[in-house]
């Protein structure tokens, strides 16, 4: 049901964003890009300003829901269409092997980028078998935001362990009516994330490999990290609602001034800092809490851009990928809307570090980072994690139950 609704809304929005549209506009070729929307306006200036400079082609922009999922379902019944109204499209880093697979994303030419500008992890992401399936755009990492004011008020430490976490949140604060931590606990694609660096912050993993030796230390892991998670709701650390929230609810809650510490991707940081916060000024970042003498890990994120296999304007739809994912794109978009770039000379450009000094920190948390499992079959395998850790964390069962019947499900579909 899920899948139809959110197929037909696509469906429907290209149809009325474009009637009659099969790729040829009135005096030109239309082309149709698709990625999440973007707030701070950077890249329908792009857009409009590569438009003028192309008087033969006219790049549209369609704006898409954030929600990785809502994307995912509803581009996975357009493409298995074989529909090219869509020319091409934002992919998050996890698709690619899927979409490559299925043939739905071209490959591109070798050559087309020199791999040596790219950050390794995004690059890697946007490969598949050794082949170049998209550009990365932008990255993401989950990074820890804390209330710089309320810590130094009370003379605390930014907490480096879950304990000193929990401490400060009793500290902190229960007294001033405040939430602990929010992070990301709805059944969706974010709470894989958090859930993976809950668990690699205590030496777990879960990559198909120790799951095919190791079946029984990784349901271990799980359970363990599932017990701490719940843990953390329970004793009141993280409130019962964290079981609903996506990245914006959890922002919300914290640029409202409503919570202690935040688990999210650096796009907060920009909001913190943006008009209609209440924690402008008074916010830190940091690597994840952890276990005590474990290294915290973040989940890396974030949307590499392809061309459609069935396009009808692959020439003129790579030469837009290559702008649009471009360096004067890159620093646009970073200084205006925060986005990490993916090319090494963008993120230490000196106007890009101005807009965003934060920036510099950030290198620290993206020295420590990993991927979700990288497979045709993730969508499968982030189902099941969802179900299982979204059961376990809200109590439905137990984290050994969940633990179980997770790694029993996810051994075959990690061994294809
Ligand atoms: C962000 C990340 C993406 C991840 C998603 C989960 O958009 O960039 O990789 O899958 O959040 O909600």
């Amino acid at each position: 049901m899920r899948r139809s609704i959110a197929a037909s809304t696509l469906l429907a929005l290209v149809a009325l964003s474009f009637p009659g549209c099969g790729g040829e506009g009135g005096d030109g070729i239309e082309l149709v890009f698709a990625a999440g929307n973007d707030p701070s306006g950077a890249t329908a200036a792009l857009i409009e300003e590569y438009n003028a400079a192309h008087p033969g082609v006219t790049v549209r922009f369609q704006a898409m829901p954030a929600n990785t999922d809502t994307q995912h379902d509803a581009y996975v019944t357009y493409l298995s269409a074989r529909e090219s109204n869509i020319d091409l499209y934002s992919l998050d880093v996890i698709w690619t092997a899927e979409f490559a697979k299925a043939g739905w994303i071209a490959e591109l030419p070798e050559g087309l980028l020199d791999r040596n500008a790219f950050l390794e992890a995004p690059l890697k992401s946007a490969t598949y078998e050794g082949a170049l399936y998209a550009v990365p755009w932008f990255t993401d990492a989950g990074v820890l935001y804390y209330r710089r004011d309320l810590l130094d008020e009370e003379g605390l430490p930014v907490p480096e362990t879950w304990s000193d976490l929990r401490a400060a949140c009793r500290r902190v604060a229960e007294p001033r009516g405040m939430e602990g931590f929010v992070w990301q606990g709805a059944r969706y694609e974010g709470l894989v994330c958090d859930f993976l660096e809950f668990l690699w912050g205590l030496g777990g993993t879960l990559d198909p490999e120790s799951l095919a030796d190791d079946p029984g230390r990784v349901e271990r892991d799980v359970s363990e990290t599932l017990a701490m998670m719940r843990a953390l709701i329970e004793d009141g650390t993280s409130p019962e609602s964290v079981l609903t929230y996506k990245e914006e609810d959890a922002r919300r809650v914290f640029t409202e001034g409503h919570a202690l510490f935040m688990r999210n991707w650096p796009y907060a940081w920009s909001m913190a800092q943006g008009e209609g916060s209440k924690v402008k000024d008074a916010v830190g970042t940091a690597r994840l809490a952890h276990a005590p003498g474990e290294t915290p890990y973040s989940t890396i994120g974030g949307w590499n851009v392809a061309v459609s296999a069935f396009t009808e304007h692959p020439d003129e739809a790579i030469e837009f990928l290559q702008f649009i994912t471009g360096e004067r794109s890159l620093k646009e978009r970073a200084i205006a809307g925060g986005y990490l770039p993916t090319r090494k000379s963008t993120f230490k450009d000196p106007d890009v570090l101005d807009a965003n000094p934060y920036f510099a920190d950030f290198f620290e948390v993206f020295r420590f980072t990993r991927n979700r499992p990288r497979s045709p079959e993730y969508p499968r395998a982030s189902d099941v994690t969802q179900e299982h850790v979204h059961e376990a964390i809200s109590g439905q069962t137990s984290p050994e139950e969940a633990a179980s019947a997770m790694v029993d499900a996810l051994v075959p579909i990690l061994a294809e």
